[in-house]
């Protein structure tokens, strides 16, 4: 396999293996084995048209580690704002030799784009509600190291899921291991998916008696929009208040968000210094995930 655009078309056999392929690189990147060359010699650009904190430096870090050269394009200050279109763009970082373009866009579908281009590997860092490909594969990491095995466990995935690429991709994944999916939202927020339980009230989802809360970000660009709460409607509607927290942690139940979060809004403060929340070890994976990603397209090219 040359890419990594998404996590449908992946097989259940390529997933396994990438998250096993993590577990050896958690050890080399926690035991600060200060360099693991598998990627000597190449080149990783980073191209990213939106914001980014976790997946860009996640990704950095990753490709350092295994002794590539990164290159972050730093979009604002780049020729793009003077109207460079992205196959020009793509046509100048292919000059430059570039074995992986890591991408982050708005349009779906365009690392998909891109990866038809180049000669580069291109990974998706999040394409419009598309994809978020390395984002599902971390937090599937990061459930294995809680539970062993997926058989009966249940995660609700909570927020705006129309227009999510996490949902998607976490889903998508989640699913294809053996978890138990559901979603809670907004109604019109919420599609009905094959397979995916489907809530609008949260008391009608605790009832479906979750073992992970995934709480998605509320998109605060989305504010405005008629079908959306405002932020203190959405908490109390579908946020894990201190009222929900304190059921949520005597159930003993874990609680898992993308980042970045809107403290007050889709988490209370307690929740976020909660034992069982797995916000800082979805993090961590999420470089262990994206060396298992790099080092896996590599090996698939040799
Ligand atoms: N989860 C995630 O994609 O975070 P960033 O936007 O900070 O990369």
């Amino acid at each position: 396999r040359k890419d990594l655009l998404d996590l449908a078309s992946l097989s259940r056999e390529e997933t396994e293996e990438i998250l096993e392929q993590a577990k050896p690189l958690k050890e080399v990147f926690q035991r600060s084995v200060k360099k693991f060359p598998a990627l000597k010699g190449k080149t990783v650009l980073m191209l990213f048209y939106e914001p980014s904190t976790r997946t860009l430096s996640s990704f950095e870090v990753a490709a350092k580690r295994m002794g590539a050269d990164v290159t972050v394009f730093d979009v604002p200050s780049s020729s793009v704002v003077k109207g460079e279109s992205v196959r020009d763009t793509v046509d100048t970082l292919q000059a430059m030799q570039a074995d992986y373009i890591v991408v982050r866009h708005q349009m779906p579908g365009l690392p998909g784009r891109i990866a038809k281009m180049t000669k580069a590997s291109v990974i998706s860092a999040g394409d419009g509600a598309h994809a978020h490909p390395t984002q599902g594969l971390l937090d599937a990491f990061t459930l294995r190291e809680v539970y062993p095995t997926e058989e009966g466990k249940r995660v609700l995935i909570a927020g705006d899921i129309r227009h999510s690429r996490v949902a998607r991709s976490t889903s998508t994944v989640l699913k294809k291991l053996g978890y138990e999916v559901a979603y809670l939202g907004p109604g019109s927020l919420v599609p009905e998916v094959p397979g995916i339980a489907r809530f609008t009230n949260f008391e009608e989802a605790w009832q479906w008696k979750p073992d992970v809360f995934y709480m998605l970000r509320v998109q605060k660009e989305r504010q405005g929009c008629q079908f959306f709460p405002s932020v203190s409607e959405y908490h109390k509607l579908y946020g894990i208040t201190e009222d929900r927290f304190r059921r949520i942690s005597e159930e003993g139940l874990w609680v898992m968000h993308p980042g970045p979060v809107n403290r007050g809004v889709e988490l209370c403060d307690a929740a976020m210094d909660y034992e069982r929340c797995l916000i800082n070890q979805q993090v961590e994976n999420g470089i262990a995930v994206r060396m298992a990603v790099l080092y896996l397209l590599k090996q698939g090219e040799e």
